[in-house]
């Protein structure tokens, strides 16, 4: 892999895209940037106020701004929001700019992990495992085709996802 390249990873809520993407900024010494966070930069208020006042829609712009704006990043590793892959203009975005990482888990995993956490609006709304598997089925052709490589993250430690995406950049 060239030197200057980003990691983008993507996939489902739960999938764990931030604590894989900070633990490989740091191995690589690299920056870390989160497209959530920069989205919540970008307007001064959380993701979760953002959905309740403006909505998802102006959410989804907000983010594809934010995916446009990467333009000039080289070199970073960059966790999406969930959604990303919603917008194609998105996903032709990401292609281009670095080696996208697909972190897969199953619904059921899915389903536990986001449980424990809060603060993630189209989460909350969901009533139950069958909401998740609808939006997964939904989305994950979509991760597929985007992604240079899949990891399944079920059962696997941080350090041996980390260890995957190594060997597939040739680090
Ligand atoms: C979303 C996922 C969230 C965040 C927003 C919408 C989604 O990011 O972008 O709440 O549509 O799946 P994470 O995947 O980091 O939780």
């Amino acid at each position: 892999m060239k030197e200057i390249r980003n990691i983008i990873l993507i996939g489902f809520m739960g999938a764990g895209k931030t604590i894989v993407g900070k633990s490989l900024a740091s191995v690589l010494a690299k920056p870390f940037i989160d497209t959530d966070k920069m989205v919540e930069e970008s307007v001064g208020v959380t993701i979760q106020t953002i959905f309740e006042t403006l909505g998802e829609e102006r959410f989804r712009e907000l983010e594809s701004e934010v995916v446009e704006n990467m333009a000039g990043i080289k070199g970073a590793v960059i966790a999406t929001g969930g959604g990303i892959v919603k917008d194609s203009a998105n996903i032709a975005f990401l292609k281009k700019n670095g080696f996208v990482v697909y972190l897969f888990a199953g619904a059921d995993v899915l389903y536990q992990r986001i449980l424990e956490e809060s603060g993630r609006p189209l989460a909350d709304r969901m009533k139950d495992q069958t909401d998740l598997e609808m939006m997964l089925a939904e989305r994950d052709p979509l991760y597929r085709k985007a992604a240079d490589l899949l990891v399944d993250t079920t059962d696997k430690t941080v350090k041996t996802i980390e260890n995957e995406i190594f060997e597939a950049i040739g680090y």
